[in-house]
């Protein structure tokens, strides 16, 4: 009897085990992979909607609210506005780089000192919400803080003209928590071409554009390529000792936007080991101007980037609050979870998705190229 009683419980776990597994892979979406490694995104703009609405007035941003609706910040008031806790947080952020952006107009003026009110700005913010963010500086403290609960939150600096051609304030943005640099913004800098200057150069990177990447290898700061002329994306890659970012930057041959990284650039960023993390802008990712962009274009340039150089280099930089216009399906920063549903879902066509592609787009690539500039920074 007792040998009965063992046996038809054993039976009952085995199906109730077998049960499960089998759920747990039938009901598995794209999203799930965003519990089991965290959502980093590379470029978020809101902490310049802060200073452009507020005048970095925290006290008056209810950053814990749905602001969908704001009369200041919902989409009817503001068309760049896409950010608060509610919708990150269903949006299932694990990690995010708050951008400090300061405008060309301010280059050889007081984009230094602006620069810093930004910085101040984000470091103020992520203070002010200790139970849901915490500052980052270390790619290793990533993951920790996101399992706690937390988005982890890192600072970049966006745009060369907020260095004002200094190695001295570079080393310094550094020691205040600043983790990556975009070279240029929309301006070129005495050292460096913007992506305006389309396929032409008028610096490219100059001698002292190397030096200024040289010292980003030597302290560990990430070297941002997003915004930069094609040129310059080669050039920097042909001589950078640390891989590289492109904090928000979609696929040229998918849509021939000059922010947009070519093909040849993306073979060596694969050489690089570096990451190219994909803008949803609608204006980057939809060439057509007789129709809207969708989620369905992002879908093809992540798709495109995998297919040319696999799955390693790509990430996730939405650009939200940066731009003015994104595409049907991914309207806000609560949306993440839709994309990787879709990508799982792997089409007739596409490249088929696993749950460790899904993570290693999500975060698992970028913190691979943070950690691997850490190193570099270690040993020169
Ligand atoms: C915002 O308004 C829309 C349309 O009226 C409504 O469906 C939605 O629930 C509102 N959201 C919030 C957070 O109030
Ligand atoms: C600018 O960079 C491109 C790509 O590396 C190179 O082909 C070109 O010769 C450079 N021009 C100058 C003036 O250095
Ligand atoms: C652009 O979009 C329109 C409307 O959806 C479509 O008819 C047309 O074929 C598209 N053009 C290209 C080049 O894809
Ligand atoms: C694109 O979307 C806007 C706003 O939703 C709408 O007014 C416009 O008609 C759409 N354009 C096209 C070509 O579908
Ligand atoms: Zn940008």
């Amino acid at each position: 009897m007792v040998y009965i009683n063992v046996a038809v419980c054993l039976s009952v776990l085995l199906l109730v085990i077998g049960l499960s597994v089998g759920l747990s892979v039938n009901t598995f979406r794209g999203r799930d992979a965003l519990d089991s490694a965290p959502l980093i995104d590379g470029h978020n703009d809101l902490p310049y909607n802060l200073y452009g609405k507020l005048n970095n007035h925290l006290s008056d941003f209810n950053f814990e609210s749905d602001l969908s609706n704001d009369s200041v910040w919902g989409k009817k008031a503001c068309d760049s506005c896409f950010t608060d806790l509610p919708r990150l947080l269903k949006g299932k952020v694990g990690g995010q780089f708050w951008v400090a952006y300061v405008s060309c107009s301010s280059q050889y003026k007081d984009s230094l000192q602006l620069t810093m009110r930004q910085i101040d700005v984000i470091r103020r913010f992520i203070q002010k919400y200790p139970n849901n963010l915490q500052l980052v500086t270390e790619a290793g403290d990533i993951e920790t803080t996101w399992r706690s609960g937390k988005i982890a939150s890192m600072i970049g600096v966006e745009g060369g003209h907020s260095l004002d051609s200094s190695l001295a304030v570079l080393r310094l943005y550094y020691d205040l928590g600043v983790r990556y640099v975009t070279l240029t913004h929309t301006c070129n800098t005495p050292w460096a071409d913007a992506s305006t200057v389309d396929d032409g150069y008028v610096y490219n990177l100059t001698e002292f554009g190397q030096a200024m990447v040289y010292e980003m290898n030597r302290i560990g700061m990430l070297v941002d390529l997003s915004h930069v002329s094609h040129n310059v994306m080669r050039e920097v890659l042909a001589i950078t000792k640390a891989p590289v970012i492109f904090s928000h930057s979609s696929a040229f041959s998918v849509c021939n936007h000059y922010r947009n990284v070519p093909d040849d650039v993306l073979h060596l960023v694969k050489k690089n080991n570096g990451v190219v993390m994909v803008n949803f802008y609608s204006e980057f990712v939809n060439c057509n101007a007789s129709r809207n962009a969708t989620m369905e274009d992002v879908i093809k340039h992540i798709n495109h980037i995998r297919r040319l150089i696999g799955p390693d280099h790509i990430g996730i930089g939405g650009d939200y609050d940066g731009v003015s216009s994104m595409p049907v399906g991914l309207e806000d920063v609560s949306k993440y979870p839709d994309l990787f549903d879709r990508l799982y879902e792997s089409r007739e066509g596409e490249p088929r998705w696993t749950k460790e592609d899904l993570e290693k787009l999500a975060g698992r690539n970028l913190i691979r190229v943070f950690q691997a500039t850490e190193a570099v920074g270690t040993k020169l």
